[in-house]
């Protein structure tokens, strides 16, 4: 990307990610899911990160959140209200460590992880123990006075409980700090924050209600919440039934960490989500949120994450904010299952019954914590329906075992240059004529044998004397052709590791292993990979020839059949067919995308005594020493070549344990025969 072309892209994100953020914050509508969004928001911090000079003061980067509505009362906070930095993975975890170890190398760092509610923040002023003001967030200055609608929620204490001496010395506190808390929240000023949410039962519960009544829905969990909360009718919040988690006791009463105020405020008659838990360090975080993930789906309460917080309340003054977000904080999220992402191209694909179905190359993207790289699109009307252009930004989805899909295009992104996709005339991979039945909605290649010639170039192309690709069956091969993921070998080399995990017979590590072995023939000797291409006469031996010959693939593909012609053991047939193959337009194609994705090895040119020179040598039985590719290798090396049958052309017959038919044969025919002792005696 240029950084015109990248100046152009920021200025399309900011306009679309300040968009929904007004419908969201401001308007309480969702027109976009958060993965997506947050997804959009990730490819502008990228581009910022890279282009920094490209950062402006307006961009949602520099400060996500939506304005006060008018109707209420201002509620300024008495510090602001900050938002978090999120991170998606692993590395991103252990990079903000890393940042947080190069400011204060010397301190050893524990944590506080906490669940991630997905709600609205809201912050409780309670003055001489009574509930005195509720805050939203607003801008994290200035927020919405609700307190009247707090009051309606029945796990907020309108008055605080009053812990006892012996819980406060249980958590830590000495007496002076004990006295003080007491009496703070007796006669003082004590400030905590916390999530206010809907469960998931209340949710269903009320929209089923909302549905007889014919009234509209609430979109989900948190929306119910923040749409409840900021509301002027506090009797519609009380029938909607909220409930309050806190995470925070902002009051400064002298605790050292975290932990501990979390356990203050369960002291003060608060709950606070059970699975919160203390971690002593970043390996214990990550394996935390892994069990998390895992389990999210049982919990009463949407979450979406989880918030991890530096333990030690003192090194937070030496850590800082960056724009509106403490460093000691981090919110870990949980891999989404949509995320925004480009249209790279839209290929065909031909299926068993000749049918064409169009296929979406994405850029590759993560979603739901693997990487795809393709999405169905069925058929001609879905991308009417979708409305869909070769560089769009999309939003794509991938939900359990479910092909990953596009579900919605986002047309302000579009640059002017975005392409429509036409259905080609000619299929594509055998140039067939591609037809429309009036009464139906495919398209079909109308030559017949279209799906099986690909189907067994395709086998060839993986197999033990191709590019050996360990795990890339028949059966899967079919899978894979009938899902639309390949019609032609250089569509294997695109495969990401979610394109597989919703197929059959894949689990996450049969995918795994699967991309590991494709990745391994990125690299291979040129005699397998000509051999790979099934040129029409090109078996293992003329490959060899051509190799051995050439030395690497631009001489082969350049030469001319004369050339070819002129090697010893290529006829004129072979050689004709071999120029041909390189001077095809499709077969050229497929050829330069496979050249972008393998590494050849060119074979290197041996000089070994030429003792077998213009002698033709059969191999018979097993050998000890040697396997049979390498004892045939020995033999070409010398300059002689093997045959799989005895006859009154052959010169030497090799035999090891338990030989066939061609040892007799041999015999008859009085060819010399020799042991593998004598053959290894002869190769040293
Ligand atoms: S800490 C910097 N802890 O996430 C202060 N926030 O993205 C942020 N949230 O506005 C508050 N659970 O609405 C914190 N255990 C938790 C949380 C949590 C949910 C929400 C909160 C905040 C947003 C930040």
């Amino acid at each position: 990307m240029t950084k015109q072309e990248a100046r152009e892209r920021i200025e399309k994100l900011k306009e679309e990610i300040r968009h929904h953020s007004y419908l969201y914050h401001v308007r309480d509508k969702i027109d976009i899911s958060d993965a997506a969004w947050d997804s959009l928001k990730h490819e502008l911090a990228e581009l910022e990160k890279e282009y920094p000079d490209l950062v402006t003061p307006d961009s949602p980067t520099q400060r996500i959140s939506g304005r006060p509505l008018e109707e209420f009362k201002k509620a300024p906070h008495s510090q602001p209200m900050l938002s978090l930095q999120d991170a998606f993975s692993e590395e991103e975890v252990k990079e903000w460590e890393g940042r947080i170890q190069k400011i204060i190398p010397s301190a050893k760092l524990d944590y506080f992880c906490e669940l991630k509610m997905d709600g609205l923040a809201v912050s409780l002023i309670y003055e001489k123990g009574v509930f005195l003001r509720g805050a939203t967030r607003g801008d994290g200055r200035i927020g919405e006075d609700v307190t009247q609608n707090l009051r309606t929620i029945q796990s907020i204490p309108l008055r605080l409980r009053l812990p006892e001496k012996k819980e406060l010395k249980e958590i830590g506190f000495n007496e002076a700090e004990i006295k003080k808390i007491i009496s703070t929240a007796e006669k003082g000023k004590i400030e905590i924050r916390g999530e206010a949410i809907m469960t998931g039962r209340v949710f269903e519960e009320l929209n089923r209600k909302y549905k007889k009544e014919g009234k509209a829905l609430l979109a989900n969990p948190r929306n119910g919440a923040a749409g409840s909360i900021r509301q002027l009718d506090p009797k519609i919040t009380a029938e909607r039934q909220l409930d309050f988690f806190a995470y925070a006791f902002v009051t400064d009463l002298g605790q050292k960490r975290h932990e501990q105020e979390h356990e203050i405020v369960k002291t003060l008659g608060f709950k606070v989500a059970p699975q919160n838990r203390y971690c002593e360090n970043i390996e214990e975080v990550i394996k935390f949120q892994k069990e998390i993930a895992e389990k999210r789906e049982k919990f009463p309460f949407e979450c979406d994450g989880m918030v991890i917080v530096v333990n030690e309340n003192s090194l937070r003054g030496r850590l800082g904010v960056v724009g509106k977000a403490p460093r000691w904080m981090l919110a870990y999220k949980f891999a989404a299952a949509e995320a925004t992402t480009i249209v790279e191209d839209i290929v065909v694909n031909i299926g068993r019954t000749g049918v064409l179905t169009p296929v979406a190359v994405l850029k590759p993207v993560s979603v739901a914590g693997v990487t795809i790289r393709h999405a169905t699109l069925h058929n001609m009307d879905e991308i009417k329906r979708l409305g869909v252009k070769i560089g769009d930004t999309v939003i794509v989805r991938r939900a359990g075992d479910v092909i990953p899909e596009i579900v919605q295009v986002l047309p302000k992104l579009r640059t002017g240059k975005e392409k429509e996709f036409k259905m080609p005339r000619e299929c594509p991979i055998c140039g067939g004529k591609v037809i429309k039945n009036k009464n139906e909605v495919a398209w079909r290649c109308e030559s017949r044998d279209c799906f099986a010639i690909t189907r067994r170039q395709l086998m060839h192309f993986v197999s033990r004397q191709g590019m050996d690709i360990e795990g890339l069956g028949e059966k899967i091969i079919d899978q894979l052709l009938k899902e639309g993921l390949i019609s032609e070998a250089p569509d294997i080399y695109d495969l990401e590791e979610g394109d597989l995990l919703p197929l059959e017979r894949f689990a996450e590590k049969s995918a795994k292993n699967l991309i590991e072995s494709i990745d391994k023939s990125r690299q291979a000797p040129l005699v397998k990979f000509l051999n790979a291409l099934g040129i029409l006469h090109v078996g293992e031996e003329t490959a060899i020839d051509l190799a051995n010959h050439f030395g690497d693939i631009e001489k082969i593909r350049k030469a001319e059949p004369e050339e070819i012609n002129a090697i010893p053991n290529i006829g004129e047939v072979v050689a004709k067919s071999i120029s041909g193959w390189f001077r095809d337009e499709k077969k050229e194609k497929m050829l330069n995308r496979l050249l972008k994705e393998i590494k050849l090895e060119n074979p290197k040119p041996v000089r070994r005594k030429q003792i077998l020179k213009g002698m033709t040598v059969v191999l018979t039985g097993e050998l000890a020493g040697l396997t049979r590719e390498q004892a045939k290798e020995a033999v070409r090396q010398r300059g002689g070549d093997v045959s799989s049958s005895v006859s009154a052309e052959t010169d030497l017959v090799v035999v090891g344990n338990e030989p066939g038919s061609k040892f007799d044969k041999a015999k008859e025919l009085g060819i010399k025969i020799i042991d593998e002792k004598e053959f290894l005696k002869m190769i040293k």
